[in-house]
Order: C-alpha cells, then structure tokens, then sequence
C-alpha cells in the first residue's frame, strides 16, 4: 500500500490511479476522526499558505476547502474574481502569478475554463488543487461522493449508481464516473436525450432516458442540478422546467413506486422542486447533508497529501 500520491497536483480523477483514491480515503477517515474531537484541529499545514481562487460562484466548495485548510493550521488567503483586478483586465496567469510572488505554496483553483487548473499546474511553481474547471472535471468532489458512498455500503465495488440530469454540462457527473469505474462501481447516466453526451457510451457507462428504468437498476441515485449557466441562462435543452421535472425530477410518489431503498445523493445547490422534491432531499434515504461533511476531512486528506510532496526546509 502506498502512502503518497502519484501526482503533484489535484487536477482531475483522470490523473489519479486506483491506488491514489484509495490512500485519499484512507487518509480521509483519519481526519473524519480529528474532526469528531473536541479540539477539531491538527498541525500538519501549520508551515504552509494556501490561496482560494476562485473564478466562478461557489458555497460548499469554497467554505468546505477553507475549513479543511485552517483544521489542517495552514494560513489562508481568498481570492474572489467578482472583487478583483481580473475586472480591470488582469489575465489568469498574472493574477495567480501576483499571488505566488507573495509566497504561496497551494493553490485551489475554481475557474469557468475547461482547463484552466492544467494551465496553471504548467505554468507555476504552487501545487494546484482543481474546485471544478467548466465543464470538465471537479475532482474533490467526486472523491467525498465515493467517500460518502464507501461510508454507508461499506464498499463501492459492484454498487450501482445512477448519474440523473444535466450530464452534458456536469463536472461532478464526469468525476464520478471516472473515480465509481475506478473503484469497480457500475454506473448509468440518466436524462435527456439532449442532456447526455453522444459518445457516453464509450465510457463503459450505461445510458437510460427513463428515470424509473435507472431507479429500479441502482443503489444509488446521485441527482443533478441542471445548469442553467450553461444553457445561456434558460431552458436551452428541453422544452420547460416543469416538463423536465415530470420526467426527470424525483419526488416522494415516484420513489415508493421503485418498492426499494435507493440512496439518495446531490452536490448541491439543489434546485428544490426541479430534480429532487423538499421532502426526499431532507428524508432519511438522503445522505446529502453527509457529502457535505465528509467533503471537509476529504479535503483535509488531499491537501495533506499534496503538501507532503512540497520541499519544506524554507530553501527558496
Ligand atoms: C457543483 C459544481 O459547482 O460543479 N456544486 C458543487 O461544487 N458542490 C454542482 C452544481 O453547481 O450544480
């Protein structure tokens, strides 16, 4: 069993081997445990800077990495786009660049690019963490899902998960196929013809456009928001809101119908009403809040990891 990460950074689940997760996660229970003491904080990162940058709008993601990266001691700085020079034309490399001149060792980067967490990783000396570029990938939190998952089967190999909604335009939808195959889960991607890449298929994922088809085959059902920053700001994929939620939204009448537990997962924001009713996001088959929990330690667990691999003797 190794006990370091083959990668310098965190850019995608592309880029992590089977053996890579699995020590994420591991290490991940370890902080699970620090962050059930009184005293919810340790000093591994009491030497190290980390900068939040972040490009586009985030909750979770960006108050979830903050808190792990002060349990973990390390001194935190955060940068909002919305509030800088990026406004005044600053480019991406500049900015980031700008920071690092200030001594940062770690960066975590949300950006709308596709990209733009590879761009940086070539073109800096920091360690880079991706929080979700576009449409690609947002590996952080396709690690606390699997982690999640683990926590309530005791396992991910040989589970089914269905992936339900806007595919095309999801991050977490990419990540988590890649880290559930990696792990030896089964997955299925469900939504609109329109909403599901052409070529899914080839992932070695199955398909459905019938959502009760993917909630008698799963043992988990990961609901996703649709995007509507993606779709020029209305329903740009199918036809209304309300048609999309008849055939795809998830609500307490069509989950009894299945006659079997199925575990309900979101990334958050839910649109409430849209792809998951109030009462079945807030029930006891939810484990929406236990992402968001899980998702501190595990973020704890792959900023660890990464400073472990940063020359640490103060040599500039
Ligand atoms: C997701 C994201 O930003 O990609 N949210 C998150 O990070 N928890 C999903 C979404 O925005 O719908």
């Amino acid at each position: 069993m190794s006990e370091t990460l083959g990668t310098q950074h965190l850019l995608g689940i592309d880029d992590l081997t089977k053996d890579d997760i699995e020590l994420i996660l591991r290490t991940a229970d370890g902080f699970k445990e620090v962050l059930a003491r009184p005293m919810r904080k340790v000093p591994s990162l009491r030497d190290l800077t980390v900068a939040n940058i972040f490009f586009e709008n985030s909750t979770r993601t960006r108050l979830s990495f903050e808190l792990a990266e002060k349990r973990l001691s390390a001194d935190v700085v955060n940068f909002s786009a919305a509030a800088s020079s990026t406004k005044k034309g600053e480019t991406l490399l500049d900015t980031v660049n700008n920071i690092l001149a200030m001594k940062v060792d770690l960066v975590v980067l949300r950006h709308q690019d596709p990209g733009a967490a590879v761009f940086l990783a070539r073109n800096t000396k920091a360690r880079i963490v991706n929080a979700g570029d576009g449409a690609h990938e947002h590996p952080t939190q396709a690690l606390l899902d699997a982690y999640s998952i683990k926590e309530k089967f005791g396992r991910v190999a040989g589970l089914k998960v269905a992936i339900v909604g806007d595919i095309l335009h999801s991050r977490v939808a990419w990540s988590n196929v890649l880290c559930l195959r990696k792990l030896g889960a089964e997955v299925m991607l469900c939504g609109p013809v329109t909403l599901i890449p052409k070529h899914a298929a080839e992932l070695g994922v199955r398909i459905s456009h019938d959502l009760d088809e993917a909630l008698r085959w799963c043992d988990v059902a990961n609901m996703l928001r649709i995007q509507m920053e993606r779709q020029g700001g209305g329903p740009a994929y199918f036809p209304s809101l309300r048609e999309y939620t008849m055939l795809y939204g998830l609500n307490r009448e069509r989950y009894d119908r299945i006659g079997k537990e199925v575990v309900i997962m979101h990334p958050g924001p839910i649109n409430r009403g849209v792809e998951l009713s109030s009462d079945l996001a807030d029930s006891a088959e939810s484990i929406i809040l236990q992402q968001v929990e899980n998702g501190v330690a595990v973020r704890m667990a792959v900023l660890y990891l990464l400073a472990a691999g940063l020359d640490r003797t103060g040599n500039p």
